[in-house]
């Protein structure tokens, strides 16, 4: 008995990293798998069906049942044809991990307009693209399974990162309004923030593995298991909405919380916001 058994999984992203290990356990769990990748490089250039095929030959050789798709998840049409291929094998869809992306690194001050269209379009618009056609099928068909992959990038925040950060905090706003739509229909929508040896973080000057060797949550294959859970029934829909982040120290939620806040009956200034604002805002501690 696997946990994913006679589940139909969709997985973008995953020739590579992440996605890759999502793909092979969820596999391994009894899960037939769409394993999705455009194949091109850290910076999104190229295209190539290799790494998506390669993943699906290991797939099979270890006895289990994927296919691969090379379309692009930033497209309409490649979202409905990622979709229609699932629909093809297997007539059914009751898993989405939205996983695939890249990376245009740049200081605010330096960045590009063509980077900025460019990360916004692989990440939020790519996770639009791959979701509409699945979620609609969800809720016609009784529910499913989506998570959507953001980062601490969008929810803390992090230098150098404005048009990744900006995509993946599009990614958790989307997260929890389709959490709310989708709630009635059975659709659990949940969020993953991952922090995983890849090789989009190989190069990190604190992820160095010569002076500095990650840990063992640190791995795409341990990360995996949080996809596992949060894909599985033993997550429930009492976590729709939520964000697991699972990295290398381990697994927490991130949450966008309200301070105890200050209602004054009578209306407030800003003088008044001045004198109230340890009230307001969080200690900083
Ligand atoms: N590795 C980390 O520590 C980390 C941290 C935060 C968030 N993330 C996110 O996790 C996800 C996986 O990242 P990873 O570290 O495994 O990186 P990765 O580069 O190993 O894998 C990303 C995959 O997405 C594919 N891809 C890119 N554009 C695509 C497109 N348009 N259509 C289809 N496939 C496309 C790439 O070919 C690649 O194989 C990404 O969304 C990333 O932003 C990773």
């Amino acid at each position: 008995m696997g946990l994913l058994d006679n589940k139909v999984a969709i997985i973008t992203g995953a020739g590579n990293g992440l996605g890759a290990a999502y793909a092979r356990l969820f596999s391994a769990e009894g899960a037939k798998v769409l394993v999705n990748d455009l194949g091109g490089a850290r910076d999104g250039t190229g295209s190539d069906i290799g790494p998506a095929q390669q993943v699906v030959n290991d797939i099979v050789a270890a006895g289990g049942e994927a296919v691969a798709n090379g379309d692009d998840v930033s497209t309409m049409a490649g979202g409905q044809a990622i979709f229609d291929q699932a629909m093809a094998e297997w007539g059914r869809v009751d898993i989405l991990v939205n996983n695939a992306g890249i990376l245009r690194d740049e200081t605010f001050h330096k960045g590009s307009e063509a980077n900025w269209d460019l990360v916004i379009k692989v990440h939020l618009k790519g996770t639009y693209c791959v979701t509409k056609p699945v979620y609609q099928w969800m809720r016609d068909n009784g529910g499913g399974v989506i998570v959507n992959t953001t980062s601490t990038s969008g929810l803390l925040g992090n230098f150098g990162q404005s048009n990744y950060g900006a995509a993946k905090a599009g990614i958790a706003g989307l997260t929890r309004v389709l959490a709310i739509e989708g709630r009635k229909y059975g659709i659990r929508v949940m969020g993953m923030s991952p922090g995983a040896l890849t090789r989009m973080t190989e190069d990190l000057p604190h992820y160095d593995q010569d002076k500095n060797p990650s840990p063992p949550n640190h791995m795409p294959e341990t990360v995996a298991q949080a996809m596992l859970y949060m894909c599985s029934d033993l997550c429930d829909m009492s976590k729709s909405g939520r964000f697991i982040h699972a990295a290398k120290n381990g697994l927490a939620e991130l949450k966008v919380m309200r301070s105890e806040g200050w209602d004054p009956a009578e209306g407030y200034t800003a003088q008044g916001i001045a004198e109230r604002a340890d009230q307001i805002f969080f200690s900083d501690d």
